[in-house]
């Protein structure tokens, strides 16, 4: 299949014939991936079985794995769902159009693969102008996983779509890079206590000021787990690597440590940590540094790509540091801990 590629940035002044250009292909069954404010998603009509399942073809996406319905109005998510409690209509409020899903009893509008046979559905109100604008373009629920083939880090740039999925789709939206660079926090509103299913974009703490108490799903931190997680995307191998990676607890001093027995072992490695943390380490040959930045927002901004940017025969093994547990980092750190093969504690 030819993939078209729409490059918004480039061509400002076209950018609404591309997304009506994208819009057609969703509205004839057709998938075409599309930047959010969190990654790039794939996106397919969430209301045509047919559209839906190509693009769990596309990805080599388990079956039993349910979509993100995306919708670009508030009237629009009402009409997927059933019993909003109040404290939804509150997280609306403050959190939408923003990265945060809202699980909640599905009406059957969206086809029955969307929910991978749940009863319920997450729906959620991207902010990106893209988004919005591809979403109204269409007039249709879109259903959209990110643009990865399954069990890869997300992609937060038009380039990584293209290096997992061309070929495979209709078309890509080029946007530029995601913002968030996490995905959007996924919430279970089914009960009385909303139940944070996925850390992401929106945090805890700003969960907390608007509806109190909020419950973690205990199953969200495990990789391959016997437990049962409510989300079901939980359970799979995801964020992998094309190398290993290793994440490295403590103080830049055990960082060092650890390189220098990988060196000594004649090992290439490559490094993912924050610019303070790189500076902090002496330079070496065969040592290979990709900064996240400063901020944990910045971190969260550019992991999937430092993620990305090691490749086999470049470097042997990937060291990642570790991040509090605050704010985006609780969503950092579920992504690192499930894309490692090894914790090392100090
Ligand atoms: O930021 C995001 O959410 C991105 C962008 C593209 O919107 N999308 C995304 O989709 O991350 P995906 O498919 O990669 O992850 C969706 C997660 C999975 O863990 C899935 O199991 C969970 O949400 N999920 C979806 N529907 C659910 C439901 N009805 N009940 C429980 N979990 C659900
Ligand atoms: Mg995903």
């Amino acid at each position: 299949m030819d993939t078209r590629r729409w490059n918004i940035v480039k061509n400002i002044n076209k950018s609404n014939e591309m997304i009506q250009e994208a819009a057609n292909y969703l509205i004839i069954g057709d998938t075409v991936a599309f930047p959010t404010e969190t990654v790039y998603g794939l996106g397919a009509d969430a209301t045509n079985k047919d559209a839906v399942a190509k693009i769990f073809q596309a990805k080599g996406r388990p079956q039993d794995n349910p979509l993100i319905a995306h919708v670009a109005t508030k009237e629009q998510l009402l009409n997927l769902v059933t019993n909003v409690p109040d404290y939804v209509d509150r997280l609306i409020e403050t959190f939408s159009p923003g990265p945060i899903t809202y699980v909640l009893p599905s009406n059957g509008v969206c086809a029955e693969n969307v929910t991978a046979g749940l009863s319920t559905i997450g729906v959620r109100i991207p902010s990106h102008p893209v988004a919005l604008a591809l979403i109204k373009a269409c007039g249709l629920p879109i259903a959209a996983p990110s643009a990865n083939i399954s069990g890869k880090p997300s992609p937060t740039t038009a380039d990584h779509v293209w290096e997992d999925l061309s070929g495979r789709i209709a078309g890509v939206v080029d946007g530029g890079p995601t913002g968030v660079g996490v995905e959007s926090t996924v919430i279970d509103c089914t009960q009385d206590i909303p139940v944070i299913l996925r850390p992401g974009g929106i945090t805890l703490e700003e969960l907390e000021v608007v509806v109190g108490k909020v419950l973690i799903d205990p199953a969200f931190e495990k990789g391959e787990t016997k437990e049962k997680p409510k989300a079901p995307g939980m359970k799979y191998k995801h964020y992998a690597p094309e190398v290993p990676m290793w994440l490295i607890d403590g103080d830049f001093k055990h960082m060092q440590q650890v390189i220098n027995n990988l060196i000594a072992d004649g090992k290439s490695v490559g490094v993912l940590a924050n610019r303070n943390t790189l500076e902090r380490l002496s330079s070496e040959e065969k040592v290979y540094a990709h900064s996240l930045g400063e901020s944990l927002e910045d971190v969260a901004a550019n992991l999937y790509d430092g993620l990305r940017s090691f490749k086999y025969g470049e470097v042997d093994i990937i060291l990642c540091e570790t991040y509090q547990e605050i704010g985006i980092g609780l969503a950092i750190m579920n992504r690192l801990k499930k894309a490692a093969s090894k914790l090392i504690h100090e």
